[in-house]
């Protein structure tokens, strides 16, 4: 079994990141190195590093990066300032994963409440709170595999969209945690993988992923998914999210609300699995989840080789909304959330 070391902080407060470049998988898993927060900014607009909580933990690091500058003598309250300006700028890279804005708030406040005596001290405070956004990821994606596992039994085909695996947060997935639990539960399965237009998320890392730990995956083109639910060839679909609204509304890659209302043609069992990082209580529902809209080259010049008339008019959001009512469970890490609306959700939420 593989163990993906998706993102990582090398060294001491002034250190590096070292990520994997997603952008060149599955031909080749290069590591890259990440020494400012500017090149940090652009490897998440360009999602060499990409899945909600990997970005979170990326933004979290790029904290790190912001402060390599700053004179020795710098002051606390000047590093303050600091780091308020790195999480404005690093806000900007992405909208719609909530787990971006989570990381630089946990940072922020650190920032401001940390009662460190040397600016040395406090930016090791800094990097300990980075280190924790990363191994709680870590240790949630264990948990929302062994909350899932159960729902994969021997024989079943399960359906997902785009990456949720070690690619997408500190090592172990989401939706793919739910399989690899599965899987060393000892249960045999079989996976189909939308390939995921236009990025291809799912055939270039979902395909990698499930390969590389020997779990049986067929990759189907988008527009296949509903011919092979009117097949009863899939038993359940399960797919991350980026950003859960208080009510239930999810927003995840777009393509996944046509998953989830051809789930409920068919009567297939719909299931997002998603850390409570991803929630965000302060929007009651997905209408006011902010959708990211990408260049119409993604579209029209996949990997620079043109496919469409040069001019013609393009749309090309990168996420699409859920409504709750299509959605059978979340999966986290406190547990499942059935039938999510607000007041299932605030419950498992926010209990002790
Ligand atoms: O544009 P991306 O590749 O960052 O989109 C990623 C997704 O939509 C994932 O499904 C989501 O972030 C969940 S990752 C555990």
């Amino acid at each position: 079994m593989i163990n993906i070391e998706t993102i990582q902080w090398i060294g001491g407060p002034d250190g590096c990141v070292d990520m994997i470049d997603q952008t060149l998988l599955p031909n080749e898993c290069r590591r890259i190195a990440v020494r400012n927060v500017e090149t940090l900014w652009q490897a998440i607009k360009t999602l060499k590093v990409r899945g909600a909580p990997a970005i979170g933990i990326a933004a979290a690091y790029g904290v790190m990066l912001g402060l390599q500058n700053t004179p020795p003598t710098a002051t606390v309250e000047q590093l303050q300032n600091q780091v308020r300006k790195t999480c404005d700028y690093l806000a900007s890279s992405r909208p719609t994963a909530v787990n971006l804005f989570w990381a630089l708030d946990r940072m922020k406040q650190t920032a401001q409440q940390c009662q460190a005596t040397s600016p040395g001290e406090w930016k090791a405070r800094l990097l300990a709170e980075a280190h924790a956004i990363r191994d709680e990821d870590a240790a949630m994606c264990r948990a929302i595999g062994k909350n899932g596992a159960d729902l994969i039994q021997n024989g079943m085909s399960v359906l997902t969209h785009c990456n949720a695996g070690g690619l997408a947060t500190a090592d172990y997935g989401t939706a793919l945690a739910v399989m690899f639990t599965a899987q060393e539960q000892g249960k045999k399965f079989h996976v189909y993988a939308g390939e995921t237009r236009p990025l291809l998320q799912g055939a270039r890392l979902t395909a990698w992923e499930l390969m590389q730990r020997g779990i049986d995956v067929t990759l189907i083109c988008d527009n296949m998914a509903g011919h092979l639910m009117s097949l009863g060839k899939v038993n359940l679909i399960i797919t991350g999210a980026d950003r859960i609204a208080a009510n239930g509304d999810a927003a995840n890659k777009i393509g996944t609300y046509s998953l989830a209302v051809l789930a409920q043609a068919h009567k297939i069992p719909f299931y997002i699995a998603a850390p409570s990082s991803t929630f965000d209580l302060s929007l009651p529902d997905g209408k006011s989840i902010p959708i990211e809209q990408r260049a119409a080259d993604e579209i029209t010049q996949p990997w620079g080789h043109r496919i469409a008339p040069a001019g013609v008019n393009v749309y090309n959001p990168a996420f699409d909304v859920t409504p709750h009512e299509y959605v059978t469970a979340i999966i986290t890490e406190r547990g499942l959330i059935h039938h999510p609306d607000t007041k299932s959700i605030s419950e498992i939420l926010t209990a002790k």
